[in-house]
């Protein structure tokens, strides 16, 4: 497209930035689900550790100096994944957002991941054949599940010791994410969830000697939330990661935050059933959509977000 030109976000845009993303979902959410939504504003501090976190990079599309579209990229190891990922109404089936993905894939392919995609609506047939025509195949899905905390009295499991982790854990966590996907590694997470004050890291003893682990983000990834995000769950057994979940749930409470979010990817072995069973209540469902690699399934129980 004429004057189009896209480049790294500049600390300066990052109001600007924020403003088109949430022009971009509240026309998304009128248009898809019929819903009226406020404008909700992703937080400078969610935008400015994307900006510093190790092996991420965030590009804005600009007409006329004005940003009218943005892809942000991560690479965990050898897995390159991007989003959010956004263009602005006036601006979308013009081309632009093709653009932006070939510049994230290029920049995804010279980090050398072997395994690249993203995560979208599954019930977006624009976003999933736009996809599709451009070679990424779909995968399984990944639920977006919330719990409600305000009116439930939680107890911890006292059978798991906790204490807290942080950067010079990770040549000791590194074996277990490998476990998940070859390659995977997720201390660029684990860095920004400590350079940035995220949220709380960590570490669980059930007595099997396995580094059960996870990363609890309690800060505002959006102005204003009450929420807490389950960032990243690993467990060697179910019931283990369950107690954990129970875990988090309570640290949630007592931080005064009113519900919990999770990502569940399907191939994992956790089961979708017992999260239900748990509270927890379906509130999206994402399909996986991979452009290199296979998906692999883990045995471990394995909650993450991989998308923004
Ligand atoms: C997804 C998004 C970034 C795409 O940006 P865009 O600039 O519109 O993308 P492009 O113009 O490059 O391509 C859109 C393609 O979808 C096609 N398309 C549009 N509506 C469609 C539909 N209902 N079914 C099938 N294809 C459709 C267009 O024809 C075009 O394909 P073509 O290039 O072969 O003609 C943009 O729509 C957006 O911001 N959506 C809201 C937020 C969002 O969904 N983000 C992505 C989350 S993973």
């Amino acid at each position: 497209m004429l004057g189009l030109e896209i480049s790294e976000l500049k600390h300066e845009e990052i109001d600007e930035l924020r403003h088109m993303q949430a022009l971009v979902w509240q026309d998304h959410f009128l248009k898809e689900r019929g819903q009226e939504v406020p404008l909700l504003y992703r937080s400078r501090k969610n935008i400015e550790s994307y900006m510093t976190k190790k092996g991420g990079f965030c590009f804005v599309a600009r007409i006329d100096r004005r940003i009218i579209g943005s892809i942000i990229c991560h690479t965990w190891g050898s897995v390159g994944w991007f989003g959010p990922f956004e263009v602005l109404p006036e601006y979308q089936n013009r081309g632009i957002g093709k653009e932006l993905v070939n510049y994230a894939m290029n920049f995804l392919n010279e980090s050398r991941c072997s395994t690249t995609g993203l995560e979208t609506m599954a019930g977006s047939s624009k976003n999933i054949a736009f996809y599709t025509k451009y070679g990424f195949k779909p995968k399984k899905l990944s639920y977006v599940l919330f719990k409600d905390l305000e009116t439930r009295n939680g107890h911890s499991d006292s059978s798991l010791v906790a204490r807290k982790i942080g950067q010079e854990d990770i040549p000791r966590l590194r074996p277990a994410w490998g476990k998940i996907e070859r390659g995977l590694d997720y201390s660029a997470e684990i860095l920004a969830t400590e350079d940035h004050e995220l949220g709380e890291m960590w570490e669980f003893d059930d007595g099997t000697g396995f580094p059960n682990h996870l990363i609890l983000h309690t800060y505002e990834l959006i102005d204003g939330s009450m929420n807490t995000i389950l960032k990243l769950l690993v467990a060697e057994k179910e019931e283990t990661a369950l107690a954990m979940l129970t875990w988090c749930e309570v640290r949630t409470q007592d931080l005064g935050k009113k519900g919990m979010f999770l990502r569940y990817y399907q191939g994992t072995g956790l089961d979708l059933k017992d999260l239900l069973n748990q509270g927890y209540v379906l509130n999206g469902a994402l399909v996986r959509m991979q452009m290199l690699g296979e998906g692999e399934d883990t045995e471990l129980a394995h909650i993450s977000c991989w998308s923004g």
